[in-house]
């Protein structure tokens, strides 16, 4: 059972994580673009990831009792400068999200909805690792400035590929 509050924080969620995709598919779309084939398919990997995210969110709202109802998305930008422009953009909106799951998740506790709580407890987990793992490639790409080491993140960031968690 959700309150119409909690309810409407998951919706608002379930939608920011599809503005999130929409984000990487962009920027996926600008490597593409620019040429680098490997930071296209990690973009691409990553707006799978968020899709599968918001999936998370559907499907637990409908279960919940409520009804994921799918909102607006605001465009997503569509060019950066340089790709460490993109991946600090990526960081900053990885560390907002991270704020809003903690803020969902605030209001779980305030209601005593430890049923949310612990729904919540897998995406404050992975909240840990989407930050440290384009915080990663932000450091990479700060190393290696604009010279050859560019291409070879990119071929090392073009053998990720999105497998679905388990569980
Ligand atoms: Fe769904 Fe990258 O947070």
């Amino acid at each position: 059972m959700l309150s119409q509050k909690l309810e409407a924080a998951l919706i608002d969620q379930m939608n920011w994580e599809i503005y999130s995709a929409h984000i990487y598919l962009s920027m996926s779309s600008h490597f593409a673009q620019e040429g680098l084939g490997g930071f296209s398919k990690w973009m691409f990997a990553q707006y799978q990831e968020e899709m599968f995210h918001a999936m998370k969110f559907f499907n637990y709202i409908n279960e919940a009792g409520g009804h994921a109802k799918l909102g607006q998305i605001e465009a997503p930008q569509v060019s950066w400068e340089t790709p460490l422009a993109a991946f600090e953009n990526a960081l900053e909106h990885e560390q907002g999200v991270t704020a809003r799951i903690n803020a969902i998740a605030d209001l779980a506790v305030e209601e005593k909805n430890h049923a949310v709580g612990i729904f919540l407890q897998w995406f404050i987990s992975e909240q840990v690792e989407e930050e440290d793992s384009v915080g990663d490639i932000v450091g990479k790409l700060k190393l290696v400035g604009d010279g050859g080491g560019l291409f070879m993140l990119d071929r090392d960031l073009g053998t990720r590929v999105f497998t679905e968690p388990t569980e």
